[in-house]
């Protein structure tokens, strides 16, 4: 099977998977990441093109939030490119990329050991950072039901996975000091840094403005 057929079948799949799902991993949030990868994989020396569409369109499929799984599970993506035509190899680069992106907490180190997942790294995390990384964040929060901000609630530093999984914020602002912050100095390529930066740098003006109105300062 060709790799322009891979990409093809491969988009049309997950737009379908994605159809009516709104809690921050939509097609849009696919879409943005592959977009985003892409741009930084060509400033990237050595990243493969292929691994890295294929990585970021197949991101988002077998996430834990979303399942009832309790750990990350590539086997969807396996079978899905075995059904596609991928070729072996294409098969365990991508299912190592959807293993490996996520953010596992706060005390967890990012172990990434392949060009492409760092570059889809990257990608996935400057969605969680700027205006969309703010509406998406605030977006999930209603999803999960959760208060905006709770001025009691102490900022949960997390150990391990299960940790982070189990025993995250209740309010969202929180989840900015849990997650969305640290994104900045985790970042692993030359253009994911730049960008990231800038869109950190939203987020901090963001939250300066939301306790000034929270303090009736404004
Ligand atoms: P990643 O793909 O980087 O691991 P996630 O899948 O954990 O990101 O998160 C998807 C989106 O949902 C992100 O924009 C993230 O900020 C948001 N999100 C995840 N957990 C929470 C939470 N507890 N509160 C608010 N937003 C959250
Ligand atoms: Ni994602």
């Amino acid at each position: 099977m060709s790799k322009e057929r891979i990409l093809a079948l491969t988009i049309k799949r997950v737009r379908d998977a994605s159809k009516d799902e709104n809690a921050g991993h939509d097609w849009w949030h696919t879409y943005r990441v592959w977009k985003t990868a892409l741009r930084i994989a060509k400033q990237e020396k050595g990243a493969d093109l292929f691994i890295v569409q294929l990585g970021a369109l197949l991101h988002d499929i077998a996430d834990w939030k979303f399942t009832d799984k309790k750990t990350l599970d590539s086997k969807p993506v396996n079978k899905w490119l075995e059904k596609a035509g991928a070729d072996k190899d294409t098969v365990a680069r991508v299912a190592y990329i959807v293993n490996v992106v996520a953010f596992k907490g706060s005390g967890v180190k990012d172990n990434v050991r392949s060009k492409e997942a760092a570059v889809i790294q990257d990608a996935d995390r400057l969605d969680a950072l700027g205006a969309i990384g703010v509406a998406r964040a605030f977006g999930y929060g209603g999803y999960r039901k959760r208060p905006m901000y709770d001025p009691n609630e102490k900022i949960k530093y997390h150990r391990s996975f299960t940790s982070y999984k189990t025993n995250q914020s209740r309010s969202t602002v929180n989840h900015f000091y849990e997650k969305l912050l640290l994104l900045k100095s985790r970042m692993k390529t030359k253009e994911g840094k730049k960008l990231a930066k800038e869109r950190d740098a939203f987020l901090r003006q963001y939250l300066r403005r939301f306790f000034e109105e929270w303090k009736g300062k404004e």
